[in-house]
């Protein structure tokens, strides 16, 4: 199951009881649920009732929610998130900041730029200070690391900006940061895989990259859209329609590759996974719009084929 905010934390972001059931009515059948997106920093979130994970005193709920989800027998994992320029001052209160200046964005110093790799740090601590057994870093949909991946959002002329190599620094210093607090936990990547859009990142490009997220001791490239966001229009009538990338990417790569986009049907779920083109499926919406889709599919699956 990939990350879904389901609009079930407190308003201040805490774990409520409504989310812990939602996640563990959910994952006794999964081999992978990752917990929605929780925001590292206040000035990070991007709505009302998001999960945050920002504070010490937000741990003692995600504990529950670890221990909820390891009593079914399935691991737990959170993906953490920093919403960047593309939030709104409605919701943090001050004016938004990325990578470079936008209207209503502010450009970001490189005091800040490093605090914020910091709060994603601080937040993995967290995770596993909760009994977490790893963090998904979203890196995907035009979240703040995606802003700096990508020259469409990033027009820095410093170190973190410009090139491909100085687009990957922030990123990669995020992850080799909470690679050092996760001790050995899992450190999940969600790429942005493609902006889909005339300037902005592709494929070529996210190569380099997940390679160098790979040699920064990332476990698992979970291959989505970049800039252009989990469900863009131009794809999404086909039924995997970030595999081909994921594809890529696995071919790269030597760790587990997660693929997704417009998956509904076991069968086709499980040939992807069968033949190689990725090592994990994730099933978004039509494990969202029926919460047995999973029992069901084991169902089909294991149900022989008349020879
Ligand atoms: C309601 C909803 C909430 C989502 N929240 C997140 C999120 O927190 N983090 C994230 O990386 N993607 C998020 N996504 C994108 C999904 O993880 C997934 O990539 C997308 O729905 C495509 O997969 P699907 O076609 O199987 O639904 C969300 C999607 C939906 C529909």
């Amino acid at each position: 199951m990939p990350p879904m905010q389901s609009g079930r934390a407190s308003f201040e972001g805490a774990v409520t009881n409504k989310l812990i059931n939602f996640y563990v009515r959910r994952s006794s059948v999964l081999g992978l649920p990752i917990v929605e997106h929780a925001y590292v920093s206040p000035t990070g979130k991007i709505g009302p009732k998001q999960l945050g994970i920002y504070d010490d005193s937000l741990i003692g709920g995600f504990e529950k929610l670890a221990k909820g989800l390891h009593e079914v027998g399935a691991p737990a994992v959170v993906q953490i998130s920093h919403a960047g320029g593309v939030t709104n001052k409605k919701v943090i209160g001050t004016e938004p900041a990325g990578p470079s200046a936008r209207p209503k964005t502010r450009m970001l110093e490189v005091s800040e730029i490093e605090a914020i790799a910091d709060n994603f740090a601080s937040a993995a601590e967290r995770a596993v200070r909760a009994g977490f057994d790893g963090v998904e870093l979203h890196g995907a949909h035009g979240y703040l690391l995606n802003q700096f991946f990508s020259p469409l959002l990033n027009k820095r002329e410093d170190e973190y900006g410009g090139s491909l190599e100085k687009r990957m620094r922030f990123p990669l210093l995020v992850a080799e940061k909470v690679r050092k607090r996760l001790d050995d936990k899992f450190l999940l990547y969600r790429l942005g895989s493609d902006d889909l859009a005339p300037g902005g990142t592709h494929i070529e490009d996210s190569i380099v990259f997940a390679k160098k997220l790979e040699a920064s001791g990332v476990d698992i490239i979970d291959v989505s859209g970049g800039m252009c966001g989990s469900e863009p229009k131009q794809l999404k009538h086909i039924k995997g329609y970030f595999i081909p990338q994921a594809n890529e990417i696995k071919k790269a790569v030597n760790v587990p590759v997660i693929g997704v986009g417009g998956i509904t049907d076991a069968f086709f779920a499980d040939k992807l996974v069968s033949e190689g083109k990725v090592d994990l499926v994730a099933v978004g919406r039509a494990f969202w719009r029926d919460n047995l889709w999973a029992e069901k599919a084991i169902q089909k699956l294991s149900v022989k084929p008349i020879p």
